[in-house]
């Protein structure tokens, strides 16, 4: 298991928005099986990072490595890399999965539907392959018995895992949350962490940027501790939470009292 090549190798990714460098140079590899979580201050560059892995937004610097494949870029002519188009990376998009803080459900399909959408339309699955695929994901995340109903009829925490299903549907080698539950009350937190934590036992490869500092103590194999476009610390999970070895990352996680 060791000896394996990583799933994911970001290397020296760099992003400035204007003159602002919000990325300073971020690599971290993660193994397959592998659920690490992110965490840092607001502002410190959590979501800009899953967001270049990818390349939802372009990186100035770094590469981004999926098994073998170099994400979002290709060999040029003269010997370096260009960035692709959205056609081009659409295959690659799809194998890395995104959750965001909100759902952006279709508020005209069913919950079904939904979930099918993209089987049918990106995929070019058959309706009723889709349906069954999209069905078989309603189950993991327990909510089969809703497929017929509309988003509006749901809870946030049942519209979010809606949204789970459907990344899942897409049958994503890498699953990236952002914050997936911090738009819910916190009564329907609960639910949707469950969901991430079965999902991580059975051993998918994700990335967690949360707040919930004790849920990623318990359910991450590694933390990555973020600040002003670095890494100040990356370690096992319950090392990096319960003795992290920098004093920026004890005074943080002591604001937010975890
Ligand atoms: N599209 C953009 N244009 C300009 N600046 C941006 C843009 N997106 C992010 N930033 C800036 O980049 C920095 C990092 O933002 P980012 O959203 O990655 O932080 P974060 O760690 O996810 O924070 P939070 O915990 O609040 O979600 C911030 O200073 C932010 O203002
Ligand atoms: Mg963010």
């Amino acid at each position: 298991m060791n000896d394996q090549p990583p799933l994911l190798r970001v290397s020296g990714l760099k992003k400035s928005y204007g003159p602002a460098e919000v990325l300073k140079g971020i690599s971290f590899d993660l193994k397959k099986g592998e659920t690490l979580s992110l965490i840092g201050p607001s502002g410190s560059g959590k979501s800009t990072c899953l967001r270049c892995l990818n390349f939802l937004e372009k990186p100035q610097a770094g590469e981004v490595l999926l098994g073998t494949e170099r994400i979002g870029q290709r060999p040029d002519r003269k010997g370096g890399w260009r960035l692709m188009s959205d056609t081009e990376m659409a295959p690659q998009r799809r194998e890395i999965g995104m959750v965001f803080q909100l759902f952006y459900l279709w508020p005209h399909l069913t919950v079904r539907d939904n979930v099918a959408l993209a089987s049918i339309k990106a995929a070019g699955m058959r309706r009723d392959e889709a349906h069954a695929l999209a069905e078989e994901m309603l189950e993991k995340v327990h909510l089969r018995h809703k497929a017929d109903a509309y988003p509006e009829q749901l809870s946030g925490g049942q519209q979010q895992r809606v949204a789970i299903a459907r990344t899942l549907a897409q049958k994503p080698q890498l699953i990236l949350f952002d914050e997936p539950t911090s738009a819910l009350d916190p009564e329907l937190v609960g639910e949707v962490l469950g969901v991430i934590r079965e999902l991580a036992e059975e051993g998918r490869s994700m990335i967690l940027v949360t707040h919930e500092i004790r849920f990623a103590r318990d359910v991450a194999d590694r933390v990555i501790f973020m600040e002003g476009g670095h890494i100040v610390e990356e370690g096992p999970a319950a090392q990096v939470i319960n003795q992290p070895r920098m004093e920026r990352t004890r005074s943080f996680l002591g604001q937010v009292g975890a």
